[in-house]
C-alpha cells in the first residue's frame, strides 16, 4: 500500500520524505490555508520534494470553472493531480480533465455509488473520507470495503485513497482491505513508528552492551 502525506506543510513533507516511505501528497483548501506563502509556489515545492502524485484542489464550484482551474493547476508541475469535489460538476470536470491527460482525484466521497460514478468518469483516484463518516457514527472502513469490491468486480483502474485518516488503525485496516493508498496527517505517520516495547528493547540492548563492555557504543 502506498502512503501519502495529507498536508501542505513543507517541513513535514521534507522530514517524512527523507525517511523514504512517502509516495505522494494530498492537500485541500483547509490544509493550504494554514500555510504561509503563495499556494502555487508551495505546490511546486511539494512536487519537487515528493516526486509522486500531489493532489491540488480546485475552488470553483461549476464544471467549466473546475476545468479551467484544473488545467491551470496542472501546469504547475507534471506531478500535480487535480482534486475535484464529488458532484455533477466534479464528475463532469473529472471526465474532461482526464480526456486532457490530467490526473484527477475525486474527493469528498461518502458512498459506494459516488465512488462508482467517479470510476466511470475515469478518475485516477477516489478519496473516501473514513474519519468524517466515523464522526457521524457510520463505519468509514465499511465504505472502503464496498469500493474495493465494486472496483474489483469491474476492473476499474481508479486507485482508492483512504482519506480523513485519524489514527494508526485506519492505516492498518486500509491495508488489510487492499486499498491502494492511505493518506495520513503527519501525526498519524508519527504514531505508526511508535511502540513502547521497541523503545524499551533498544534501551535494554544498549544498557546490556554498556554493562558488559564498559561504555556505550
Ligand atoms: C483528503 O484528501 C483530505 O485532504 C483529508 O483527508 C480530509 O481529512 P479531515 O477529515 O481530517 O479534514
Amino acid at each position: 500500500m502506498k502512503l501519502f502525506l495529507d498536508t501542505g506543510n513543507i517541513r513535514d513533507i521534507e522530514a517524512y520524505c527523507a525517511i523514504g516511505i512517502i509516495d505522494g501528497v494530498t492537500t485541500n483548501p483547509s490544509l493550504m490555508a494554514r500555510e504561509e506563502g503563495d499556494p502555487r509556489a508551495i505546490t511546486k515545492r511539494i512536487c519537487e520534494i515528493v516526486r509522486g502524485p500531489v493532489s491540488a484542489e480546485v475552488l470553483a464550484t461549476d464544471a467549466e470553472g473546475m476545468i479551467r482551474e484544473g488545467r491551470d493547476l496542472a501546469a504547475i508541475d507534471p506531478h500535480v493531480v487535480i482534486k475535484v469535489p464529488f458532484g455533477k460538476a466534479g464528475v463532469q470536470a473529472c471526465k474532461a480533465l482526464r480526456e486532457d491527460g490530467i490526473g484527477v482525484n475525486v474527493t469528498l466521497v461518502f458512498t459506494p455509488a459516488q465512488a462508482l460514478l467517479a470510476a466511470k468518469a475515469g478518475a485516477s483516484f477516489v478519496s473516501p473520507f473514513v474519519g468524517r463518516l466515523d464522526d457521524v457514527a457510520t463505519d468509514g472502513m465499511e465504505l472502503v470495503a464496498q469500493i474495493v469490491e465494486i472496483y474489483e468486480n469491474y476492473g476499474y483502474q481508479t486507485e482508492i485513497i483512504v482519506a480523513s485518516v485519524r489514527h494508526p488503525m485506519h492505516v492498518v485496516q486500509a491495508a488489510r482491505l487492499g486499498a491502494h493508498i492511505c493518506t495520513c496527517p503527519a501525526a498519524v505517520i508519527e504514531a505508526l513508528f511508535k511502540h513502547p516495547l521497541t523503545d524499551v528493547g533498544i534501551e535494554r540492548f544498549l544498557r546490556d552492551w554498556a554493562a558488559a563492555k564498559g561504555a556505550r557504543p
